[in-house]
């Protein structure tokens, strides 16, 4: 099933109660949550409280993403923050195993993140213990940015190396997708679609529809 997977960095935080409710009613089965260090990118986001209040006002699925320094020392926090998906970047990590394992522990799904450059070759050794694999389309740091095309090749190498190896993660996408280019994404073979500009801006309901067409179209 393909899931749309709406991104909170580009909601409009005077009004982030109503536009949850909005994406939620709209069909959104996940909340994608970017959380942002201002080490790991070059930009902060928000915390705990910010999450725990995202936690309580939606029912669904909470797919934190971390672009932290050494996540592994903030595991037992986002779970107190109600996440359901906890997603690391392989960059950010010196143990990527025992990270994922500790993630799972906690009673997570553990995804694993590849920025742009990061080849999908990183992760032969783990793709049997990780629920999801993000491939980033841009820069990881800020909303609103353009696609970067090469994530097409690297989604069919991360399915392929799954595939090798008898895994059957999740493949979501992050970054600059819109309803013109989600279909080729899709087609690569990923499942997880994060779009927050192209959700946010603009008639959220309609953007919504609109996605959710596509995704089903593409089933
Ligand atoms: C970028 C974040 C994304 C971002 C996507 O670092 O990980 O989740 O919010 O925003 P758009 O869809 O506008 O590129
Ligand atoms: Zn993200």
């Amino acid at each position: 099933m393909n899931i749309l997977s709406p991104s909170v960095l580009s909601i409009d935080f005077n009004h982030m109660g109503e536009e949850l409710a909005i994406a939620e009613g709209a069909g959104a089965e996940y909340i994608h949550v970017d959380v942002m260090d201002g080490m790991f990118v070059p930009n902060i986001s928000f915390g705990p409280p910010v999450i725990k209040y995202i936690r309580s006002a939606v029912n669904c699925v909470m797919d934190v993403h971390l672009m932290i320094e050494e996540p592994s020392r903030y595991i037992s926090v986002f779970k107190e923050c109600g996440a359901d998906i906890l997603t690391v970047h392989t960059e950010s990590c010196k143990h990527l195993h025992s990270t994922i394992m500790a993630i799972k522990k906690a009673g997570m799904k553990a995804g694993v993140a590849l920025n742009p450059a990061t080849p999908a070759s990183v992760l032969e050794c783990v793709i049997n213990d990780v629920d999801m694999v993000l491939v980033m389309s841009v820069n990881p740091g800020f909303g609103g940015q353009k696609f970067i095309s090469s994530a097409l090749e690297k989604i069919r190498n991360v399915k392929a190396l799954a595939e090798a190896n008898n895994a059957d993660p999740d493949i979501e996408v992050d970054g600059g997708i819109t309803t013109e280019n989600v279909g080729q994404v899709l087609k690569a073979g990923a499942n997880v679609i994060v779009a927050g500009s192209a959700v946010f801006n603009g008639n959220i309901k309609e953007n919504i529809a609109a996605f959710q067409r596509i995704l089903r179209e593409c089933e």
